[in-house]
């Protein structure tokens, strides 16, 4: 049991995937998370040193499954990275009250039922928690009445948690992703979107989920023993810019 052990949700594809397989690489076990049973399955069926738990991070009791799961599996939990998230994007006028429930019992319930259930089992280890945001929660923008509220909100909690937890030496930090071609990003960005994003970015492109990864796995490793409620922007550059002016550009 002294391998190190991540929990990971959202982990069957996109940028959980990625951090599993950055983790692994580090030597840690992986408890990888995902309500999507069929791909989870066969995603951790191609690895060695996980275990696939297939959980909903907005209901309650299976988040505590999920962590009873986890223990079995690995004794353990160093790290836990609350990645799992969902995106629908439109008008306000036609955000319904279950598109906006259905956004935050994912994206902000989610997170605040595992960082719960988890906590216990970091205090063993003085761990760390690693929250997904998104540039969508550091900026407003059209669209993401739903979403961008709720990733928000996840900026906020990470502080409230890092505020809390920092007195049983675990470290919060959250990392707030620009625009990655997922599933989930290619379902809501038209190719009008992805052009309009490589004009606001300083860096000219979309991020892998590599990219992400390794950010996540440094913040959630001793190299950042001394950071915690940090929001950390991986996202070529657009956070720190003002509104994109492509006619100002040689
Ligand atoms: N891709 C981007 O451009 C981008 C940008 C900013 C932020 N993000 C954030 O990064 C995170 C990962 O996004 P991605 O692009 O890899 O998405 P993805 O859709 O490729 O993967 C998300 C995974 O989470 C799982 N999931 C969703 N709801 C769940 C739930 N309630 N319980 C358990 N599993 C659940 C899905 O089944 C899926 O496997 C999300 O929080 C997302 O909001 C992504």
């Amino acid at each position: 049991m002294d391998q190190k052990c991540a929990l990971v949700t959202g982990a069957a594809r996109g940028i959980g995937l990625a951090t599993t397989d950055l983790f692994l690489e580090m030597g840690w076990r992986v408890a990888m998370i995902d309500r999507d049973g069929e791909e989870l399955t066969k995603v951790a069926a191609e690895r060695d040193n996980v275990q696939a738990i297939i959980r909903d991070v907005s209901n309650p009791q299976e988040v505590d499954a999920m962590v009873r799961d986890t223990l079995a599996f690995a004794g353990r939990i160093d790290a836990l990275v609350n990645n799992a998230g969902v995106a629908e994007f439109g008008p306000v006028k036609d955000c319904t009250f279950d598109m906006w429930r259905r956004v935050m019992e994912t994206n902000l319930d989610g997170v605040f039922l595992c960082t719960q259930a988890c906590t216990d089992a970091l205090k063993e280890t003085q761990g760390a928690i690693l929250n997904i945001a998104s540039i969508s929660g550091l900026r407003a923008s059209t669209l993401r009445v739903a979403y961008g509220t709720s990733k928000a909100a996840v900026i906020q909690l990470t502080k409230q948690h890092a505020a809390e937890l920092g007195e049983y030496n675990i470290r919060v930090n959250c990392v707030a992703p620009g625009p990655v071609k997922t599933k989930l990003s290619m379902a809501v960005h038209s190719p009008e979107i992805i052009a309009a994003y490589h004009d606001a970015i300083p860096l000219n492109r979309y991020g892998s989920e590599r990219e992400l990864a390794e950010v996540i796995c440094f913040l959630c490793s001793e190299k950042a023993s001394y950071v915690t409620g940090q929001i950390v922007a991986v996202d070529g550059g657009f956070d720190s810019t003002g509104v994109g002016l492509p006619a100002l550009r040689d």
